[in-house]
């Protein structure tokens, strides 16, 4: 595996591949890496000739008040396991190689980043396009990975991909959980020990919201409830910040169970920001 820093050392690499047939595949990250994004590169390795992973903690889908500065980095540990899953090429820059100081053009698909996340996160999914946007032209890949857990991210990703022509293929790999239902998360080392033990209620309380629409429930308002309702008495400390119930590819809120549909949410729990998501079909 080779570590690379160089924007144009990359590009060289990753452009020889494409132009001559060799399949890339592309999995971006911010590192510290877990079973979630381990998942994401043996997808990525069993499904492409070459696999590029990306480490980079992108300040430009972090708001003011965010974790920017303390979320966890260890590169020697992440580039051992980055190794060990088939990686070819880890990609690490600098922040300042990525974004030049007078950077200013965003990629943004604003009708499907203002709700969920985007409502109390307004830059985060403009960072996030903006970036991948800049992974994609520098490394051409045949496909990229991106996980279930962020499904917004990933929805609005595959939007993007369409609406710019972009020539990669774009792969969602389930959601990796702890045995007792947590996603996994790198922010996860955020919890105490105390809070690590109620968080899966947070998925619990999901289950029970997809229960009520197995047996029959198709008002939205009446699912939310029965969610809210397990929330209150399992995890009261938990502050929610949003609980949707919307079509799985638009994003477009529902108001009625009749068709596609996926909840998803996100609790301030302590220090800890948590998000949840599955699909009610
Ligand atoms: P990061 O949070 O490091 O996640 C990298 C990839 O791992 C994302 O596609 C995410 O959905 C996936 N992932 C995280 N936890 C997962 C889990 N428990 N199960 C399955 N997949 C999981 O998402 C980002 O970084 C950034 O926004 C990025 C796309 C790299 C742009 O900066």
């Amino acid at each position: 595996m080779q570590i690379i820093t160089s924007l144009d050392e990359l590009r060289n690499l990753c452009y020889q591949w494409r132009f001559s047939g060799v399949k890339t595949g592309l999995v971006p990250t911010m590192g510290y890496f877990h079973e979630g994004h381990m998942s994401l590169m043996q997808y990525a390795r069993a499904n492409s000739d070459k696999l590029i992973t990306t480490l980079f903690v992108n300040p430009a889908q972090f708001g003011e008040n965010e974790d920017l500065d303390t979320y966890p980095r260890d590169l020697e540990r992440d580039a051992a396991i980055a190794k060990a899953q088939g990686t070819d090429i880890l990609f690490a820059p600098e922040a300042g190689a990525m974004y030049v100081e007078d950077h200013m053009t965003w990629v943004e698909v604003p009708h499907m980043a203002k709700r969920l996340c985007g409502i109390s996160r307004p830059v985060f999914f403009r960072g996030i396009c903006t970036v991948v946007t800049k992974l994609f032209m520098l490394t051409l890949p045949s496909m990229a990975v991106f996980g279930e857990k962020d499904w917004q991210q990933l929805a609005i990703i595959r939007r993007m991909v369409n609406d710019l022509n972009i020539p990669t293929e774009i792969h969602g790999c389930p959601i990796v959980r702890e045995a007792d239902g947590l996603a996994l998360s790198s922010r996860n080392v955020y919890l105490s020990p105390k809070e690590r033990s109620k968080a899966p209620h947070i998925n619990k309380g999901l289950q029970v919201g997809c229960r009520r629409v197995k047996e029959g429930e198709k008002e939205v308002a009446a699912v939310k409830q029965a969610v809210r309702d397990y929330w209150q008495e399992n995890v009261p400390d938990a502050k929610e910040d949003y609980l949707e119930i919307f079509h799985p590819h638009t994003l477009e809120y529902l108001e009625k169970i009749d068709g596609e549909a996926h909840v998803a949410c996100a609790l301030q729990y302590g220090r800890t920001r948590l998000i949840d998501n599955c699909s009610l079909a």
